[in-house]
């Protein structure tokens, strides 16, 4: 699995986005870029299409999470979009998980990469326990979900950089893990808690580091995601 960075393009319209994606322009490496449920909200399929267009590969974050038959049919529509990456929920049990897989696979056998969320990290143990009554520690509850994505088949999953090397010991090294929470050793590191540098996330095994703010919100842009690929991928 080749390491790559995931820039998380975090707007809120098609200006915003390509305004940020002209920065890029004529650079030789073109950035994996995540649309989440903002920009799609906002703009729709064709946003997917036009980034596409230019040559970006993209991780479309949309978390799907319904019955079976739901999730199945609309993941053979983001399928026909073309995107390279995409991710549900593991709460949505396996058969959710298994049908989601079955939808994605194109006519001619090919799909893009499937992972789930296990727990999203903004729940703690006291919601776990106090609102969804899941009495068993967060990060069990976590490999447990990235043990079952495994089972339906799935790809690999988003967590933590300091769970990745977890699940990929009761996953297998070819568990894909990407991982969010990345920070600049020298960086500021906003609303996330528990952070790690890019190349701290390269040591402990992540094998796609999604960053969003250190890079979107950077007076230098550019410098800042080459910084994270020298860090990473190199
Ligand atoms: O700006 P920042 O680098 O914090 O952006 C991280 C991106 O990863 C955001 O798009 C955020 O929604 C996403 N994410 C996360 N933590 C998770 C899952 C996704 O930060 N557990």
């Amino acid at each position: 699995m080749g390491k790559d960075v995931i820039v998380a393009c975090d707007f809120d319209s098609a200006e915003k986005v390509f305004a940020f994606l002209d920065l890029f322009e004529g650079l030789d490496r073109k950035p994996f870029v995540k649309i989440g449920m903002e920009l799609y909200y906002a703009e729709g399929p064709a946003i997917v299409r036009e980034i596409k267009a230019r040559g970006h590969k993209i991780f479309l974050d949309l978390k799907l999470h319904d019955i079976p038959n739901t999730v199945k049919k609309s993941m053979a529509v983001l399928s026909r979009l073309d995107v390279d990456m995409t991710n549900l929920h593991a709460g949505g049990t396996i058969p959710m998980m298994e049908a989601a897989l079955e939808g994605l696979t194109r006519p001619d056998g090919t799909r893009p990469i499937l992972i789930a969320v296990t727990q999203l990290t903004s729940t703690d143990q006291e919601h776990m326990t106090n609102d969804l009554l899941i009495d068993h520690p967060v990060a069990d509850v976590v490999m447990h979900y990235a043990h079952n994505a495994k089972i339906a088949g799935l790809d690999g999953v988003v967590c933590s950089p300091l769970e990745a090397g977890k699940v990929h010991e009761k996953c297998g090294e070819g568990f894909v893990t990407v991982t969010p929470g990345v920070r600049f050793a020298d960086g500021d590191k906003g609303d996330q808690k528990r952070v790690m540098t890019p190349e701290e996330a390269k040591k402990i095994g992540s094998d796609y580091i999604v960053v969003g703010r250190p890079i979107t919100a950077a007076a230098d842009p550019v410098a800042a995601y080459q910084r994270c690929v020298a860090e990473f991928c190199d």
